[in-house]
């Protein structure tokens, strides 16, 4: 158990490069000495049937998921993914069969499509999606073109117009096919893609390709490119029926997690498994507009907004010119953290410390509130890792993985701390924001992730 008082408050501890009470840190840090964890990031999944048909930054491994359930549910129940991406969880979740059932929130639409999506593949007939896929490559190029999406605005013109025309087609193809389960597969195939021969680039943010250094893409073979990802997609597809012909059942709700409660119940998961957003303000939703207007899912920017206000966290565009946002609990060590953010670089007001202040307690407000809700929805004795990591914001540190752990440790959440454990160590990088890394300021400050293990106590009534 983390040291505090009532009020959820950490013990001050002068000096200390850490949000955590020294005793706290001897004994749930273990991060230099190997955790029992693999590597949790999302690039191997580039190479594993089903997991490589969509990328998703910031998703992690298979392989971490699946030996996270082999160690603490090893004969079934009910697995939660609140944050659920492109669904690696959910997916790993339904292979150990017909005793699990995987359920996932996510705000993205789109995300929350192609994740679905890979859930339905398991009950898809591999010839009939193949015989659509012979189909798909014949009739193209004779398809009257749709419109392009009213109300999708970018900068420079998101296709060149001999890739748009090809478009265009090939979604009008798409529109007339059925079963819903085909039509679903082609437009994720569709979505995954389409950035490739578009004039934009991901780096890791959606930015064009001017402005990384590359030539528009004048022309393209859109069916062609089409087509191969659409026969991975078939072969992948057959791969997981021959290996796993009885699935659990998998579901995802595109919304978000705060409606997990009321939409599952209390005591009602087993085992959580989950990566929400970092405090590094990575904007999921600007990073996949294309996706979201092509496939119809954004037809309004207000519709957008609204998805904005809903995410986790917000973003920073999106409170940093509000009123100062105030922590709605008590952690004296988190709030000196803030007090420094805030009075960083102020001559450039909302772009300077106080918006980003603003940011980091609506982030970690909503940490508050998740960890709160965590609690009563997972089973008695049930368990739940959170893979998350620290990020540098106005050159000061965010150590969010022990923030998080104090958090879930204080009696407001009432969870039990079990492990943090550092399973992966980056190199400085994108989870620097505004900061002032080249004067010197956040020097020596190492990117990593950490494992963060909760447990709902066994005699703890809600
Ligand atoms: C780090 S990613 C998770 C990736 C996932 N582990 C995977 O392998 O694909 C965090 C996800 O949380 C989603 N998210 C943000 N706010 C949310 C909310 N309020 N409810 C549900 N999901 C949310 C984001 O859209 C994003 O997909």
């Amino acid at each position: 158990m983390l040291q505090q008082d009532q009020r959820g408050r950490g013990r001050r501890m002068e000096g200390l490069p850490t949000v955590l009470p020294v005793k706290a840190r001897q004994m749930l840090l273990f991060k230099e000495n190997g955790s029992g964890f693999s590597d949790p990031a999302f690039t191997e999944n580039r190479q594993e049937p089903i997991h490589r048909w969509v990328p998703w930054v910031a998703g992690f491994s298979s392989q971490f998921v699946r030996e996270a359930i082999e160690k603490h549910l090893p004969k079934g129940g009910t697995v939660l993914d609140p944050f659920a991406g492109v669904g690696t969880t959910l997916v790993e979740t339904i292979r150990r069969g017909p005793s699990y059932r995987a359920v996932g929130f996510e705000v993205n639409p789109y995300a929350a499509f192609a994740a679905q999506t890979k859930l339905d593949a398991v009950a898809v007939n591999p010839s009939a999606f193949r015989a659509a896929i012979v189909r798909f490559r014949r009739e193209t190029q004779t398809t009257r073109p749709l419109m392009p999406p009213a109300g999708f605005r970018s900068r420079v013109p998101f296709f060149s117009p001999r890739v748009e025309a090809q478009v265009l087609r090939v979604l009008a193809w798409m529109e007339d096919l059925r079963p819903a389960a085909l039509l679903d597969l082609f437009r994720l195939a569709f979505a995954s893609v389409m950035v490739k021969f578009s004039n934009y680039t991901y780096e890791p943010s959606l930015g064009t390709r001017a402005s990384a250094g590359k030539p528009n893409v004048e022309d393209a073979p859109v069916v062609l490119i089409l087509e191969s990802k659409l026969e991975e997609m078939a072969s992948d597809m057959e791969s997981f029926q021959l290996e796993c012909p009885f699935p659990g059942q998998g579901i995802v709700h595109s919304r978000t997690w705060r409606d997990g409660e009321d939409i599952l119940g209390k005591n009602s998961v087993h085992l959580v498994i989950t990566s929400p957003p970092y405090a590094n303000n990575y904007h999921y939703l600007r990073n996949t507009r294309p996706q979201l207007w092509w496939l119809g899912f954004a037809t309004s920017t207000d519709q957008t907004r609204e998805i904005e206000e809903q995410s986790f966290g917000k973003f920073w565009q999106t409170v940093r010119d509000g009123p100062e946002v105030k922590l709605q609990f008590g952690f004296e060590l988190l709030e000196n953290l803030l007090d420094r953010v805030r009075h960083s670089q102020n001559d450039e007001r909302i772009y300077g410390g106080s918006g980003w202040a603003n940011y980091l307690a609506t982030y970690f407000n909503d940490s508050f509130d998740f960890l709160k809700k965590l609690s009563r929805i997972l089973a008695p004795g049930g368990c739940a890792l959170v893979v998350i990591g620290n990020s540098v914001v106005q050159g000061v540190e965010v150590k969010t993985d022990e923030i998080w752990a104090h958090l879930a440790g204080s009696k407001p959440a009432g969870l039990s701390v079990e492990a943090l454990e550092m399973v992966r160590k980056k190199r400085v990088g994108s989870s620097i924001l505004n900061s002032s890394v080249r004067s010197g300021a956040s020097k020596g400050v190492t990117l990593y992730e950490s494992v963060l293990s909760l447990r709902r106590r066994k005699n703890r009534s809600n």
